[in-house]
């Protein structure tokens, strides 16, 4: 079992990461459905919550059957930040976790995100801020350094746990690289592997399958891993990789039902939550990867992403069982989108 303060979770838990745009309420409930054990928000802006915008405000709604859930803020004031913890206590999550690793140029070169990672000492005091200000256990998540010449998590991860952070997520790659070249995970493990360190070490980078995710596990020794890109579309990776782990034996894919009908309930969830126009809209980008694999989707996916209604939508989804009902896919790879500010997704 691992431990986060009080929260328990089973041995080497996987974690759905936080993204932006991709991990709000509905997509975040097919992949419980689906096994993660840990999710995050949405990074939400500090001086967005204490302004009271909208759309950071929306980020903080959380359901109890997604416990346990933990809420991530980013900035770069002391004061925001813990003005900002004490808003998100309200909420009750089960905890806090404070994004140093966005690198982004909005974020990250207005101090805040991954462009904290260039001045330790003001990671540690705005850590600090937030351990203060909240009852919740507050966990980080950030990247191996700002560029290739100051990689500093070992420091940042000693120092961190020293002000009170109860768990630590890395991603493994530096701001420099944005999304660019593997993740290297060689400093994630030696972080795991440092004596000092006594909170749980969550690994996170390019995990897209089964096999890489116990390579991983067993090569850098990680109390856990946190997945992104490999989640979105197919949130059937956290059930794959269980049982891989567990049994070592291959699950296979899902059937052509399953991948209608999860993508059926994400687009209920999305209209329930955005409304019918948004909700709509925004389900248009999951469309390709529920469906990648089966034969000349193309036609089926153009006539999806056009439609306005979520009747419209579940009768083409419908359609698609029909044609396709029973047929085998075979199982390539999960792409890895390069994210970067453009980028829809
Ligand atoms: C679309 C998108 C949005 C993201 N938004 C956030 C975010 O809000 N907060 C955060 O800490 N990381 C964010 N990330 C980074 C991911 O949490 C994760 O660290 C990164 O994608 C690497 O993991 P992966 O290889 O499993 O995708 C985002 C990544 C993507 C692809």
């Amino acid at each position: 079992m691992v431990k986060i303060e009080n929260i328990e979770l089973p041995d080497f838990p996987l974690l759905l990461a936080p993204m932006e745009d991709v991990s709000d309420p509905p997509f975040r409930a097919v992949c419980k459905e689906n096994g993660a054990d840990l999710m995050y928000t949405e990074f939400i802006s500090s001086e967005g919550l204490i302004r009271d915008a909208i759309k950071s405000r929306k980020k903080l709604d959380i359901f109890d059957y997604e416990r346990p859930i933990g809420i991530q803020i980013f900035g770069g004031d002391e004061d925001s930040l813990a003005m900002a913890s004490r808003i998100v206590d309200v909420t009750n999550p089960d905890l806090l976790d404070i994004n140093f690793g966005c690198p982004v140029k909005k974020v990250a070169c207005r101090g805040a995100g991954a462009g904290v990672l260039k001045d330790i000492d003001l990671m540690v005091r705005l850590t600090a801020a937030c351990v203060k200000a909240t009852r919740l256990p507050v966990t980080v998540k950030t990247r191996l350094g700002w560029d290739d010449q100051s990689k500093n998590i070992e420091e940042v991860a000693e120092r961190l746990q020293d002000v009170g952070i109860k768990a630590l997520s890395i991603h493994g790659r530096t701001r420099a690289q944005m999304y660019k070249g593997e993740a290297d995970w060689t400093l994630i493990g030696k972080v795991k592997n440092n004596p000092r360190i006594k909170i749980p070490i969550f690994g996170n980078g390019d995990i897209d399958s089964p096999q890489k995710a116990l390579e991983y596990k067993n090569r850098y020794g990680v109390d856990g891993i946190m997945i992104g890109r490999a989640a979105i579309g197919y949130p059937w990776i956290f059930r794959e990789i269980k049982h891989f782990v567990q049994t070592g034996e291959v699950l296979s894919g899902p059937s052509v039902q399953e991948r209608v009908n999860v993508c059926k309930t994400h687009l209920r969830k999305s209209v329930e939550w955005k409304g019918p126009i948004v909700g709509i809209n925004e389900m248009r980008r999951h469309y390709s990867s529920y469906l990648k694999g089966l034969p000349n989707i193309k036609e089926f996916r153009n006539r999806l992403v056009v439609l306005k209604t979520p009747e419209e939508v579940e009768a083409v989804l419908d359609e698609v069982l029909t044609t396709y009902d029973g047929v085998e896919i075979e199982h390539s790879p999960i792409e890895l989108i390069n994210y970067h500010e453009k980028c829809p997704l």
